[in-house]
Order: C-alpha cells, then structure tokens, then sequence
C-alpha cells in the first residue's frame, strides 16, 4: 500500500520556484543522468522557471507538504503512438519508499490517456540504481542507444514499457 503523506500532482504555472529546487537539487545530485547542467539551469530567471512549469508536463511528488520527487512525460515524435518519460527524480530520503513508482504511474496515466500504446525513457548507462528501478517498473531495453548531447563519453540507453 502506498504512503498516505505522499501525494503526486500535475505541476503549475505557480510552481516554478518548488520546480527550480527540485531540478536544481537533481542536478547537483546525480549530473550523469541529465542532459542539462546545473551551471546552465541556475541562470535561468523566474519567469523561465513559471514557464517551465506551466508548459513542460512536470508532476510533482509531495510528502508532508515538501517536494521530495518529480518526473515529466513528453511526445516521442520518432515513435508515433508513444511518448516519453523525462526528468524523473526522488531525493535521497524519499528513495526506496515507493515514490518513484508512484511518479512513473502518475506520467504512464497521463501517457495512456491521451492514446499512447508504451512509454520511452533514456538513461545513462552507468546510473544503476536508475536502471534497476526502471527494470523493476517493467521497462525493458530495446537495444537503442546515443551518445548525451552534451557529453559524449555519457551513454544513454533507451529502455520501454507497454502501456496496455
Ligand atoms: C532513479 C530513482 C528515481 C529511483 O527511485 P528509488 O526510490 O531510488 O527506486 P527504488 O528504491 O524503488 O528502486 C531502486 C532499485 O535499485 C536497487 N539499487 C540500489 N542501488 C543500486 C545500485 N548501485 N546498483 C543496482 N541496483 C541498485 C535497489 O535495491 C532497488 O531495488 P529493490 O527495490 O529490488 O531493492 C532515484 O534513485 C533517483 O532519483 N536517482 C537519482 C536521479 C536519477 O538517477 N534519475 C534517473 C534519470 S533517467
């Protein structure tokens, strides 16, 4: 059974300031597993941040009030019929309790109500406790991968999920 202090919800124009904490702290946290920096994010102003939120798909995973995890969920224009989880985070204290299950869910409903069949996600290769989890939420490898844009000693693989 899932905690009931933890809540997800679909993130905000009003959210942008709890989004720049958490991708800022994700950032600095695990850097391999994005392709943005922290360098390059904290620049950004408060009316990018509003935008980000009100625009980008972002669910927000609340425990006691407090943000403690996030994901996103995108289209995948090269694989029409499915779409794209982005982003996902836990902070460290949260992790292991069923959050990030309970965000991957939250984007799989989003991405199976509006008709997607599977969902994609890339992740760097040598993140694996990323890898793990995704395996055990039924992701599974298809043997796609590419060099991360911004660093290409960074592997990402693509791992997918059916929907149905
Ligand atoms: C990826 C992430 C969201 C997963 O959430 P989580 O709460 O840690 O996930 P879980 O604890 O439910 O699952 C992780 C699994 O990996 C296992 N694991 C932990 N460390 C590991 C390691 N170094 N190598 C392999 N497996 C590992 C855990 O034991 C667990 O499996 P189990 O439930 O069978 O014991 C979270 O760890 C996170 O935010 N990490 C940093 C950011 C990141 O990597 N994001 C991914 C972007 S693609």
């Amino acid at each position: 059974m899932s905690d009931p202090r933890i809540s997800v919800r679909h993130a905000g124009a009003g959210d942008g300031r709890l989004l720049r904490a958490i991708r800022l702290e994700s950032l600095a946290d695990t850097p391999d597993a994005y392709g943005t920096t922290y360098e390059e994010s904290v620049t950004w102003s408060r009316a990018r941040w509003r935008t980000v939120a009100a625009k980008w798909n972002y669910y927000l995973a609340e425990c006691d009030g407090a943000v403690v995890g996030m994901a996103s969920g995108g289209y995948n224009d090269s694989h029409p019929g499915t779409h794209w989880l982005f982003g996902m985070y836990v902070t460290p204290s949260a992790r292991g309790t069923g959050v990030a299950a309970q965000l991957v869910d939250a984007i799989s409903e989003w991405a199976r109500g509006d008709g997607a069949r599977s969902l994609y996600l890339h992740v760097t290769d040598s993140v694996a406790r990323a890898r793990a989890f995704y395996e055990k939420m039924g992701f599974r490898l298809n043997g796609e991968s590419i060099k991360m844009g911004r660093d290409p000693s960074l592997t990402l693989v693509t791992m997918v999920r059916a929907l149905d």
